[in-house]
This record gives C-alpha cells, structure tokens and sequence, in this order.
C-alpha cells in the first residue's frame, strides 16, 4: 500500500481500483483450495449476491461487459443484418457487440447528461423506418431494426421509461448497457426503485478496473428471463450441452468468469455502498472548492462513478493537469465517426459533437485523498472562468 501511496503522490489517476484485506484473504482462499476455474464457488456466490442487491432473479457472471453485451444479443437472438439502435456518444464496445452478431449500429444522439436522446430514437423510429406491426423496417437500409441499447454514462441513467415505451409500440428487445452504473436507481417514475440494468430484457455490468467496484476484468448479464439467462450461461461456456462428452449444440464462447475474478468481486461488491458514499463526498469535497462538475441527475440515485467538468479549452486543460502530473481525459472519439463505422447511419448527431469537445473527466478514484482532491482543484483554478455549465 506504500507503494501505490508514494506513486499517487507524484502521480494521481483518474480511476483506480481500491482494495482491502477482504479482497487479499478471497484470493488466497482460491489459491489455497486450488479452486481457481468458472467451476469455484466464488463464481455463483458472486452471482447470488449480485442478483439479490440488484433485486433480480438471474445473473451469469462473465469476463468482461464486452463479453456481456456479446452475450445479451445473442441470448436475445439478434439477427445478421439487422439493425441496433446505439448511441454514438458511448465506448466503443456496445457497438462492436452488435456487429459480432452480425448486426449493424445505427448510431443515436445524446440528449443533456449524455445518455442516448429518446425523443430522437422515438422521431428516427417513427419517420425513418415503417412499422407493419409486427416488424420496424428501416426505409433506407430495408434491414429490421431489432433493438434499443440505452447506455448509462458517468453515473447518470438514461430515460428507461421512454426507451421502454417506444420498444414496447415498435416490439423491439432492450439490452441496457449499464456497465458504469452499478449502484444507480430510478428514484421515481414507472421504475422507481428499479436499479440500472435490471428494466431492459437484458442488462450488463462492467467490473474492469475503472469500475466503481472491480475484479480486474469482469462483467455480468442481469435478466428477469430465466430462458435468456439459460441462453447467456449456454453461450459463455462453450455452448456445451454435455460436459462429460463433450458436446456443443451451437459456436459458444469461452466468456465464463473465472474464480479468482468471482473472489475479488465478493469482497467488492461488500464495499459498493460504502464507495458511493465517499464517490458522494468527493464530489462534494470538489464543489465546495469551487470547482463547478457535470451534474448528476436528481431524480435518482446516482453512483457518482465518473466526475466531469466542462472547458471550451479541452484539450489545453488535458494538457495543463498532465503537467501537474494529474490524469485527465476527453470523452471517448463518437462511435459514428470510428473507423469501422464510417459507413453506418446515424441520426442527427448534434449534442454528442457539442459535448465532445468540451467534458473532460477528472479524478474520481474512491481512495483518492483530499489533498489529491486539493491539487486537482488548484489545477483546474485557471479554468475556472471557464468551468461552467
Ligand atoms: C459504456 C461502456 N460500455 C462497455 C464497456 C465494456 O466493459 P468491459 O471493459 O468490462 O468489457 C465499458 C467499460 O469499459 C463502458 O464504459
């Protein structure tokens, strides 16, 4: 622990892991017991207790909230050549996800806190595609256009109550992204109560080591439906129908979590109420130092994962805290301007250009200090005529 402390003073990230002794002693046990494959005991204790905080039934522990995502469509049976509505404003990996099934992203606006705009998925369904009742035809690419994947961005959830109206008129299936929201709630509304990932058909956590709780790499596939739960664990291990011959009733894939991972995530998930307290208290600690942030939303609780700030000079600011030796960085490049989507439809993308050139995120790790906090905030002082929303 030294180590990392004498690191972080010369160097603070932007977000790291944060463990205990907790994490330390589940480890060990794995190694002492030699149980250390998806077949651990880790593994479906992580799931039991993740179903039972995000109140759902089904939950298949993954390696990672691409492999989730890849899961949830195949899972849900998304066709080759159909088409997913994605915003554009999001990491990469959602979109990469519909295209391993062979699906195409048609890439969506966001709207005020960044999440996928839902005005413009109801207007793109409504006046760019044609619906005969049972299937939303694309009038352009005359593909079917399937489904809806919201993403929560940063801590703040996208408008589910909409999403799930327009995909309940024009039958289309809902993954929910929900890999940065773990923790999040609806606080009123249809879904109050309701945590991030848990309204859609299908939802996915992320645990890499930005996450607000991490196993190093890690996701899982929240459901309500036990048959695509089934389908999700069938595809994460192999497609395997027979595990004593040997047989695979489909191409499966090797995504099961492992159980040193499961370990780690245990003891982690423990600590998620704890850490969004002190996430809370950062991003208080900041505001009371001047330093205007990204707003979270009221109407929910938040996980305060991912803190922002707002610069017409991006990338002078980027380059200002890497010489203090602080970590910063720009919203991920839109996904419709990405290589491999060059070619892919979007639909008016207005607010993700405006707000991509001017959020930048700063540190937000549980374990950062207030002097950390300090030494940000007197970085970003020169900034601040500019540091507002
Ligand atoms: C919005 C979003 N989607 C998907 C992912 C992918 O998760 P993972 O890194 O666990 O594959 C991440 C995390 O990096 C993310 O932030």
């Amino acid at each position: 622990m030294t180590g990392v402390n004498e690191m972080r003073r010369e160097f603070i990230p932007l977000s790291i892991p944060n463990f205990g002794i907790e994490e330390e002693r589940n480890v060990l046990e794995t190694i002492r017991t030699e149980q250390v494959s998806p077949n651990g005991t880790f593994v479906s204790a992580f799931e039991k207790k993740l179903g039972t905080y995000a109140k759902v039934p089904y939950v298949v522990a993954c390696q990672s909230g691409t492999a989730g995502l890849h899961l949830a469509f195949l899972a849900l049976g998304i066709e080759r050549g159909s088409e997913v509505i994605v915003p554009t404003l999001t990491f990469i990996a959602a979109a990469n996800a519909v295209r391993y099934v062979g699906a195409e992203p048609i890439f969506m606006d966001c709207d005020d806190f960044l999440n996928i705009d839902a005005d413009k998925v109801q207007d793109f369904c409504e006046r760019e595609c044609f619906f005969d009742g049972e299937k939303l035809i694309n009038k352009k690419t005359h593909a079917v256009v399937r489904a809806i994947l919201p993403v929560h961005i940063f801590g703040n959830l996208a408008n589910m109550e909409r999403i799930m109206e327009i995909a309940q008129n024009y039958n289309l299936k809902v993954v929910e992204d929900a890999t940065e929201a773990i923790g999040c709630y609806y606080m009123n509304g249809k879904y109050s109560g309701r945590f991030a990932g848990t309204i859609g058909d299908v939802g996915v956590y992320s645990f890499n080591v930005n996450k607000i709780i991490t196993s190093g790499g890690g996701g899982a596939v929240l459901t309500t439906n036990e048959l695509l739960a089934r389908r999700c664990k069938f595809y994460s291990t192999q497609a395997k129908e027979d595990a004593l011959r040997f047989v695979h009733g489909a191409i499966g894939y090797n995504y099961r979590m492992g159980n040193i991972q499961a370990a780690i995530a245990v003891a982690q998930l423990d600590k998620l109420e704890t850490f969004i307290q002190i996430k809370k208290n950062n991003y208080e600690a900041y505001q009371s130092r001047g330093i205007k942030l990204f707003p979270f939303q009221k109407n929910i609780r938040s996980n305060y994962w991912f803190y922002s700030c707002i610069t017409t000079q991006r990338d002078n600011l980027i380059e200002e805290l890497k010489k203090n030796h602080i970590q910063s960085r720009p919203i991920w490049t839109l996904c419709h301007l990405q290589k491999p989507y060059l070619r892919n439809q979007n639909y008016y993308i207005e607010k993700a250009s405006k707000y991509h050139a001017i959020v930048v995120n700063i540190p937000s790790s549980t374990n950062m200090s207030l002097d950390d906090i300090d030494a940000v905030s007197e970085s970003l002082k020169d900034f601040l005529d500019i540091v507002n929303i």
